[in-house]
């Protein structure tokens, strides 16, 4: 039987427990399927740097590589704050999203209509909202050089090369070219160098896409219609600081940050994660809300293990253990017949899924 490979990363704070819910559910769902996984699990982040002193230790690296998809949870914490930056869990991170040229990160935002009543904003507004967020991952000022920490003076620097924005611009065209044909670009191109440069590339590679309706939006400009009317947007195609920002904000309008998959895609293997951090304080508890690290096994399953079936599956049994009112604690007080723990969650997501 077909094994794949799952290099697993569990991390820091919540990581470990969100981690374990979705390999559960990952195995319940190909219980009957001709394929299966075999995990092996690799240091990242604060635990890494504990244990070897290095946020992402070699290892790490050629496990990854070695994999076919890469599952991960999610680094740091404050114990970590005050280590040099290159030491700090979030430098493993960025280093491995480099060294694979993850440079496609996906952030799809979908509202569950039973978790409509959840989001911080009316029903009215956020009923219905399928957008994506394409941000780049690999570039920007996360990477710019030069980069220069002082007790007198600090800067960092955004920098794109032409190649840089061109290949993340025709990956979000052809994710708008599949779903409603609508690209909005995001800059701050009245202000920014980097941004005017960002645009004119991004209107370069729109010839290639006739069919795709392309605007630009300002960022904040784009911050606040988020809140207005999320619904105008389909594809939100952006850089990598603004990507951050908008992603987290997109979050809200889903009802929570525990909800949102992602997949960073572009070297031979892909990586997949909650957008959520590692959520230190409350790691531990079970509390932690496990369904955005299910949703990005789902995610693994489609576009990097090509079992759109099975993926199909866990996204089903999500939504059936979310219409049977289960909540965890971040989503409780909306429609919840049952609270459920973290294991609960992961454990009714994995028995719906194994009966399908
Ligand atoms: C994210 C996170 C990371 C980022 C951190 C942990 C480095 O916030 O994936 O959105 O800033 O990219
Ligand atoms: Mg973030």
């Amino acid at each position: 039987m077909k094994k794949y490979k799952i290099a697993v990363i569990k991390g820091d704070g919540i990581g470990p427990e969100i981690i374990d819910e979705a390999k559960k559910v990952l195995d319940a769902a190909v219980l009957n399927a001709d394929f299966g996984f075999s995990y092996s699990e690799y240091l990242m982040g604060g635990i890494a740097y504990d244990i070897t002193k290095d946020p992402l230790p070699q290892e790490t690296i050629e496990g990854c590589l070695n994999a076919d998809a890469i599952l991960f949870g999610a680094i740091g914490g404050d114990k970590w704050d005050n280590l040099p930056r290159e030491k700090r869990p979030e430098s493993g991170l960025l280093r491995l999203r480099k060294e694979l040229n993850l440079y496609a990160n996906y952030r799809p935002v979908k509202v569950y209509e039973e978790l409509a009543e959840a989001s911080a904003l009316k029903s009215s507004v956020v009923e219905g909202v399928d957008l994506l967020v394409v941000r780049e991952l690999t570039g920007g000022i996360y990477f710019g050089e030069p980069r220069v920490y002082d007790s007198k003076k600090s800067y960092n620097t955004m920098v794109y090369s032409k190649d840089e924005v061109k290949r993340i611009a025709r990956d979000a065209f052809e994710a708008a070219r599949v779903r409603r044909k609508k690209l909005c670009s995001v800059d701050k191109a009245n202000v920014l160098e980097v941004s005017q440069f960002w645009r004119e590339c991004v209107e370069e590679v729109s010839k290639d896409y006739p069919d795709v309706s392309l605007s630009h939006m300002y960022i904040d400009n784009a911050a606040m219609q988020l809140i207005k009317d999320p619904k105008q947007f389909d594809v939100i195609l952006t850089s990598n600081l603004f990507g951050d920002i908008l992603s987290d904000e997109a979050s809200m309008i889903s009802g929570s940050i525990g909800l949102l998959p992602s997949a960073s895609i572009g070297g031979k293997v892909a990586l997949f994660e909650p957008i959520h951090g590692s959520a230190p304080d409350i790691a531990g508890q079970g509390v932690a809300n496990p369904l955005a690290t299910i949703a990005s096994a789902s995610m693994m399953l489609r576009f990097a293990l090509h079992q759109p079936e099975i993926a199909d599956k866990i996204d089903k049994a999500i939504q059936i253990a979310l219409k049977d009112g289960y909540r965890t604690k971040d989503i409780a007080s909306f429609g919840a017949v049952e609270i459920c723990s973290t294991t609960e969650m992961g454990s009714i997501v994995a028995d719906i899924v194994s009966k399908m």
